[in-house]
């Protein structure tokens, strides 16, 4: 059962379809969306009655405690989480674009990919330990990417993307074996969530057409069916949106 869920990056495509396919879900489930511009969510998020938003730039230096201090004003600790979803990432933008060659590569689009695809999810989960630390089984779902995976790599490129959610699958597989020691019955997974249209994939939509492409309501159903069943068994793995296992 899931009634408390935080989503990071509530205001990506992904993240604001899974936080309505909850809602639509379980008229019981409590949402903690975290985003940059809280103000600039659409209205039927924004407005509902149960969804608290928190301002959070996974870039932005002590962004988890800050957010976490933020949080314990709404929702003291002991009444914990049930998931955390990270569904923020970066593939361009500011600067960043994915390179085909590797003179392409630049430092700062490196560190940016790093800290708002791989260690804003860690800071993340580390401070919000006090609210995974209840007895129920405990969902912590990081939304990685297949390009991501060092054995699946054949075509090369994206060096700032796939590097940084490499770093981010490591995150997971490293938190898999330490927070079930700490936190109890606990799923911490990496998850494809499959090709989906949304403001990131939108300057690839032409090598897009050759590949199965999701909305992104189809693809948040996907999600909120792979977390409902999770269980313990998954815990470290780095499943794809249809509940299959990636190499990692
Ligand atoms: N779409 C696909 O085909 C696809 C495929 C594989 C994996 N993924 C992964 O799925 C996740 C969601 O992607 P999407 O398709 O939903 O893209 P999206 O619509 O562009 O959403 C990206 C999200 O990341 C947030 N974000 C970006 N920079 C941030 C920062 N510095 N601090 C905090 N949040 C930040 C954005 O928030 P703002 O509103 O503040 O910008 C937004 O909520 C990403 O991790 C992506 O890598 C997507």
């Amino acid at each position: 059962m899931m009634q408390k869920v935080l989503i990071a990056g509530v205001s990506g495509a992904i993240g604001s379809h899974m936080a309505r396919e909850l809602l639509k879900r379980d008229p019981r489930v409590r949402l903690f969306g975290l985003c940059r511009q809280p103000e600039k969510l659409p209205e039927d998020l924004a407005h509902s009655p149960r969804m608290t938003l928190l301002a959070w730039d996974a870039a932005a230096p002590d962004a988890a405690s800050a957010v976490a201090a933020e949080l314990a004003t709404r929702l003291p600790a002991e009444e914990g989480l049930d998931a955390v979803v990270y569904a923020a990432g970066v593939l361009h933008g500011g600067g960043m674009f994915p390179e085909k060659r590797v003179e392409e590569l630049e430092a700062d689009a490196l560190s940016h990919a790093l800290q708002v695809n791989a260690s804003g999810f860690a800071l993340l989960v580390s401070a919000l330990l006090p609210w995974l630390q209840h007895r129920q089984f405990k969902r912590v779902m990081a939304i990685s990417a297949k390009v991501g995976s060092i054995t699946d790599n054949r075509f090369g490129g994206w060096y700032a993307y796939r590097s940084s959610k490499a770093a981010l699958n490591m995150l997971v597989k490293t938190l898999s074996v330490e927070l079930p020691r700490r936190s109890g019955p606990l799923a911490c997974v990496a998850v494809h969530p499959g090709t989906t249209r949304s403001p990131l994939s939108e300057p690839f939509s032409r090598s897009l057409a050759q590949l199965q492409v999701h909305t992104a309501s189809e693809t948040a159903a996907h999600l909120v069916t792979l977390m409902n069943g999770l269980e313990e068994r998954h815990n470290g793995c780095f499943l794809s949106w249809d509940g299959s296992e990636l190499p990692w």
